[in-house]
């Protein structure tokens, strides 16, 4: 018997081998890890130690699907709690790669390495469950803990590193990069520098880039267009040596827990600040009101790993509806960790300077006295409201 496993080359799913075969009976175990932008050495770290373990080891490549729903991601402003959703965003993609991976192999189980307190156990098993394969998840099953994983693979001579530069537990890919656990555990423990990888320090230099949009897509920075995955790594290249896009924050997972995260996303950060100040150029008031609501119900979507919902279908409907005008081009400012729209420009901007300057008398016969019947009405109900109660603290 076959049981497909997702594996990263880290300590959980590192013990899950010897694991499935004990306590679940599998005799064949494969690892299958998905490429969603991770550096190079994690896709190292999982070789060796699938070498190592003798472990059947599967690569598929996503980078091009998951750098596209990251964009379509930035269309619907998509963060929640200040995070851009690389990690919930991923996770589908990687659920689905590793189930196909598993049918074509023959496997009658699937396994992650999630713990039974975060969020990805949910998120993986929701792709799963629509399969027949029986979903194993060993660490949550057997309530194991780190230590006793520690302890276990010192015991069985697995192949763990003891991780580089601290006992985080990080998730890289292109949007985002997290880092939880151990000492960052304690909300009040202001993290060490060592945790970022992407952002420098902010410092007092500057820089300026320009990005096109086309129907709400990031399509070229400073004239030179991009493929997805291009643009996201270019991005954070230049927005990361700024110190662009990092979240310290009080995550409330779905369980209801609530976990300390840190985050780097400094080309999400750039495309999501651009892009919302497009919008704000070429959509009317009712629609960047009323889009709030959709893109607040697309992130929770995309938090739960639930992208792939109906619901979501129909968000997206109004979504490309009001992006058919967000074309145009964004100049951003990294200053001071923030990236800041500085210029912004549209053929279809919402928006005309003639009518809305102090300078301008009469445009298109609007004269500023039309405004004083409006004037008079503002507040209307508020006086009388406002005048009852008066009367009566007078009684
Ligand atoms: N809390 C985040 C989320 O649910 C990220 C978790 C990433 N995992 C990690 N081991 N750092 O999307
Ligand atoms: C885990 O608990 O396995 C990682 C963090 C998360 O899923 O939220």
């Amino acid at each position: 018997t076959r049981v497909a496993l997702a594996f990263s080359g880290g300590l959980d799913t590192t013990v899950c081998v010897p694991l499935l075969e004990e306590e679940y009976g599998y005799d064949d175990v494969i690892g299958v890890t998905v490429d969603v932008g991770q550096p190079a050495s994690e896709f190292e770290e999982a070789e060796e130690t699938a070498e190592a373990l003798g472990l059947d080891h599967y690569v598929v490549d996503a980078k091009e699907e998951f750098a596209q729903l990251c964009l379509d991601s930035v269309r619907a402003n998509a963060t929640y709690q200040g995070y851009p959703l690389g990690t919930a965003l991923a996770r589908p993609v990687i659920a689905n790669a590793i189930l196909e991976v598993a049918e074509e192999q023959g496997c009658t189980g699937i396994a992650h390495g999630c713990t039974g307190k975060g969020n990805d156990q949910l998120r993986f098993e929701a792709v799963w469950r629509d399969s027949d394969l029986e979903v194993i998840a060993p660490v949550r099953e057997l309530g194991l803990t780190r230590e006793w994983e520690q302890e276990y693979a010192d015991e069985k001579g697995l192949p763990v590193e003891g991780g580089s530069g601290g006992d985080w537990s990080v998730d890289t890919n292109l949007w985002s990069r997290s880092v939880e656990g151990d000492e960052l555990e304690d909300p009040s423990y202001v993290p060490p520098k060592e945790i970022y990888e992407w952002t420098n320090d902010p410092s007092a230099e500057t820089q300026e880039i320009e990005i096109a949009f086309e129907k709400g897509y990031p399509i070229a920075v400073d004239g030179v267009e991009y493929d997805p995955v291009d643009l996201i790594e270019h991005l954070n290249g230049v927005a990361g040596a700024y110190g662009v896009g990092r979240t310290d924050s009080m995550e409330d997972r779905m369980l209801g827990l609530k976990v300390r995260e840190n985050y780097e996303h400094p080309a999400a950060t750039t495309l999501l600040n651009a892009h919302e100040a497009l919008e704000g150029l070429v959509l009317t008031q009712e629609e960047r009101e009323f889009k709030q609501l959709i893109d607040q119900r697309w992130s929770k979507k995309g938090y739960e790993g639930l992208i792939d919902a109906p619901l979501v279908d129909a968000l997206e409907g109004f979504v490309d509806e009001t992006q058919q005008r967000v074309t145009g081009t964004v100049t951003i400012r990294f200053e001071g960790g923030q990236a800041r729209a500085v210029a912004r420009d549209s053929e279809y901007a919402a928006y005309s300077a003639e009518h809305a300057s102090f300078d301008t008398e009469t445009v298109g016969k609007i004269e500023q006295e039309d405004a004083t019947g409006v004037a008079k009405y503002h507040g209307f109900q508020r006086r009388l409201a406002n005048s009852v109660t008066e009367n009566e603290d007078e009684d």
